[in-house]
């Protein structure tokens, strides 16, 4: 099974959330289950300096009239066998050689030029099904969000009636981006005109990338069973739940994995002390070297309350602030780690200030700090508004971290809340809570403060939870029972 995946992240060349995670993992565990994977991927400079061995392989014409070169090679930092994981990447300097966020500017404004960025992305993968490298071409294209949205619709467009005996799969990572453009960029995208009505890309007059993967790909997924079911929904569809649930026979939900071999306490090279859930005594070391290190007072008896984030609306994280005092009045620590929205940012940074050794913040994007976090704090916080998967909390339960969320989406689907019943059933990992209100948080929050007080039974939970794998190889196969359902051997 021949499988190209489209994606414009890649950890650790190019990452901006989860999605880099999801794309540099996913193709480790299908080589694995036995698929031939490739990934096709803009030339941002991260990624042309990581691909290795790189020939031209061709070129292709956008239909506004930009050549485009195609660059084949590897990229050896992405796992998948020996060599690494081979690579289709687009060179073209004008659309994609900007440093920095691949869809930003350094003032976050988005590209001007964004539409035409990633409908060159979907035009690639489309001639690359159709045989643009005469050695190799996909038995399935697989699009992650709305950047590789175009791809399923350039395909038909193509190859109207047969689809060129290619199928397409579009991944929904996070529908509130949708990758919406004026529509006299329309014209620029080279598609017969009948695609852009209500069954096609127009989304409310324009024109919507992620509507375009909705409704020409052969099968849809997203990141986990529960946020598959909340997407129909008009509370959470963002205006596409009409299509989904129309669609809903072709959606299903995968939830995504942990790749062990990053995010691992036994072997990582990151933390102060590696433990793992047999002997979880480094753990108290990584949190002592993790409090020096964040200006918190040396406080072992105390638990660390912990955000790695994106500070964005859709991670709950007024809550956090709201409730503040719900941690520190009990004598609990707060650590943020991350960047996003500035009324956030400057939030959180007025509270570190009030709250001097207690609260600590670091604007800033910082892998290895991340790691850092999971394994010094105790708890991991995701009181996300919605959250279609969510990886933190998954980080936070391998290193010990016990992730106290709002049961939505993927947090549903990978917590299991902290109750009489579960705790005698032992599958207590963390702490869930419902409505997204402040009394429902801060009563959580109250229930990881007795728990952690009650240290045989924390101790329990956590080590339940740490021994919890959220396995790829587990979601490889639920993905090549889709592959195979389109591609009968
Ligand atoms: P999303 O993709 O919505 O941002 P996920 O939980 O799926 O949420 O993935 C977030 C990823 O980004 C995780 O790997 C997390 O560790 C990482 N991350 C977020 N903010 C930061 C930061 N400031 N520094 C380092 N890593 C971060
Ligand atoms: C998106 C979602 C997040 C998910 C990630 C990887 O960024 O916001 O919930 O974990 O994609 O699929």
């Amino acid at each position: 099974m021949r499988v190209l995946q489209v994606t414009a992240e890649i950890y650790p060349l190019l990452k901006t959330g989860g999605l880099a995670d999801v794309a540099g993992a996913l193709p480790q565990a299908l080589a694995a289950a036995g698929c031939d994977v490739r990934a096709l991927l803009p030339g941002f400079p991260a990624i042309c300096a990581g691909l290795k061995d790189a020939q031209a392989l061709s070129e292709f014409a956008t239909p506004w009239g930009e050549t485009i070169r195609v660059l084949y090679g590897t990229l050896p930092q992405v796992a998948c066998g020996p060599a690494g994981l081979p690579a289709y990447v687009l060179e073209a300097p004008g659309l994609y050689e900007r440093p920095g966020n691949p869809y930003e500017d350094a003032q976050r404004r988005p590209y001007a030029d964004n539409h035409r960025r990633f409908a060159a992305l979907g035009w690639a993968a489309a001639r690359l099904a159709l045989g643009l490298d005469p050695a190799w071409s996909p038995d399935i294209v697989h699009g992650h969000d709305w950047h590789a949205g175009l791809a399923p619709a350039c395909l038909r467009a193509l190859a109207p009636t047969t689809g060129a005996g290619v199928g397409t799969i579009h991944t929904v990572h996070n529908l509130a981006y949708q990758g919406l453009f004026a529509p006299q960029h329309f014209g620029e995208f080279g598609l017969p005109p009948v695609f852009f009505g209500i069954d096609g890309l127009e989304f409310h007059g324009q024109v919507s990338f992620m509507k375009a993967g909705l409704a020409f790909a052969d099968r849809i997924t997203t990141v986990s069973p529960t946020y598959a079911r909340e997407i129909q929904t008009p509370e959470q569809g963002f205006g596409l739940d009409g299509l989904l649930r129309a669609r809903a026979g072709v959606l299903t939900g995968i939830l995504n994995g942990v790749d062990p071999a990053v995010w691992n306490p036994a072997t990582d090279p990151e933390i102060a002390l590696t433990f793992d859930a047999r002997r979880p005594a480094g753990k108290s070391v990584c949190k002592a070297a993790l409090q020096t290190e964040c200006d918190l007072e040396l406080r072992p008896d105390l638990p660390l309350f912990a955000v790695v984030s994106r500070l964005t609306e859709q991670k709950g994280l007024p809550l956090v602030l709201a409730a503040l005092d719900g941690i520190t009045a009990s004598g609990g620590q707060l650590l943020v780690l991350g960047t996003g929205e500035r009324e956030l940012e400057d939030a959180f940074l007025r509270e570190a200030k009030a709250h001097a050794g207690q609260v600590a913040v670091r604007l800033e994007y910082d892998e290895a700090l991340a790691h850092r976090i999971f394994a010094g704090s105790d708890v991991t916080l995701v009181p996300s508004r919605f959250e279609p998967c969510g990886l933190t909390q998954m980080y936070g339960l391998r290193y010990g971290s016990l992730p106290l969320v709002r049961a939505v989406g993927g947090l549903a689907d990978s917590v299991v809340d902290t109750d009489l019943a579960t705790l005698e059933d032992q599958t207590a990992t963390g702490f869930a809570f419902g409505p997204f209100s402040e009394a429902a948080y801060r009563h959580t929050l109250r229930r990881a403060f007795a728990l952690y007080r009650r240290r045989t039974t924390w101790a329990r939970v956590r080590q339940v939870g740490m021994r919890r794998s959220f396995s790829w190889d587990e979601a490889a196969t639920h993905y090549l029972d889709l592959y195979r359902s389109l591609v009968p051997q």
